[in-house]
């Protein structure tokens, strides 16, 4: 079965062809990201007009790579939410004509959840139940998922998403957009020094990250000179605090769920340092960790298709009046 995945959104227009739910036949994306770099951060009227630009051609991409033929394909799916509105009804309206046109089915899937697919793609073997922690720039969720539509939250940010957090701190230190992978690099040549740390939590499984990105911008402040070896410290610094309070809240959703499989999605799932940190918790206390390949953490659309084959097989349909769910979570 062959199913074409449509992804929109944030800022990457997305589509992709997977045979039968893993076989990943191509994967397509174009960002907007350098629309929005300027600004330092993603501008939603931007990102929509970008996908309407984009969507025709990255879609055409994408059924050209994988070979396959129109007719052939078997489903349509499609991100419904949660993000920016008018990003998903790019997508939505897209994915909606394209199944009319070829009279196949057509399947909203939830934008969190196809995150958690991704580690499903291609080699990886992996059984249920298992607990997921999602971390993107506008989400930070811990999931206890028990199937494909059997997916409970246990925990979530109160205010910033970590990947929000990475890019607010990356904008203090003056370092561009986005901040993640920039953090990442300068983080490698700092001295972890200063004693930030990420928030407690009315709940113990809910995350904080804005009284972090608050102290760092509190500690620049206080500096009549920022050279540039300040700054590795800083980043080092953060970028440590916040991975102690992913790794402390992920094993103690483990502990408390009893389970000993650990999946991890979303964009900051490509830092090396988590994942390098993650899997020497790993070694100690006996959990399997799972990461998806580094190019299935950032949006794609081959984690909406893979998704959307599970659960039409298990008998999920969307009609045309498929709408963005932005109280999706
Ligand atoms: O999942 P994603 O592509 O889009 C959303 O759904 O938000 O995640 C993008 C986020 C950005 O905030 C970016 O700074 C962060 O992921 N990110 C990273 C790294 N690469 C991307 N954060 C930390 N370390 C990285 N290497
Ligand atoms: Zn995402």
């Amino acid at each position: 079965m062959y199913v074409l995945g449509i992804e929109t959104s944030c800022d990457e227009t997305a589509a992709s062809i997977v045979k039968d739910g893993r076989c990943v036949l191509s994967n397509v994306v174009s960002s907007s990201l350098k629309e929005h770099k300027k600004y330092g951060g993603v501008v939603p009227e931007i990102a929509s007009r970008m996908h309407l630009e984009s969507i025709t051609g990255v879609v055409n991409c994408a059924i050209k790579e994988a070979k396959v033929k129109l007719k052939n394909i078997n489903l349509v799916s499609v991100t419904c939410g949660p993000g920016l509105a008018g990003s998903l009804l790019v997508g939505i309206s897209f994915a909606k004509s394209i199944s009319l046109a070829l009279r196949v089915s057509l399947l909203g899937v939830n934008h969190l959840h196809s995150h958690i697919y991704a580690n499903f793609l291609n080699t990886q073997r992996l059984s249920f139940p298992f607990v997921a922690l999602i971390v993107s720039g506008g989400h930070t969720t811990l999931f206890y998922v028990k199937d494909f539509d059997k997916i409970d939250v246990l925990g979530a940010t109160c205010d910033d998403a970590c990947g929000e957090a990475f890019d607010k701190v990356a904008k203090i230190l003056g370092l561009g957009y986005p901040g993640g992978p920039l953090i990442e690099r300068l983080a490698k040549s700092g001295n972890p020094k200063m004693q930030f740390s990420c928030s407690n939590t009315k709940q113990l499984l809910d995350f904080s990250f804005s009284g972090i990105k608050t102290a760092v911008l509190y500690y620049i402040k206080k500096q009549s000179t920022v050279h540039s070896q300040l700054v590795r410290d800083i980043a080092a610094s953060f970028q440590g605090a916040v991975i102690d309070t992913l790794i402390k809240k992920s094993l103690l959703a483990c502990r408390l769920k009893k389970t000993n499989r650990l999946v991890i999605g979303g964009g900051v799932a490509a830092n090396n340092r988590l994942r390098e940190r993650l899997y020497g918790e790993a070694e100690k206390s006996g959990l399997n960790i799972y990461f998806p390949h580094p190019k299935l953490c950032m949006d794609n659309a081959a984690m909406v298709a893979g998704l959307g084959y599970q659960l039409f097989k298990k008998g999920y349909k969307s009609g045309l009046d498929l709408n963005i769910d932005l109280c999706a979570h």
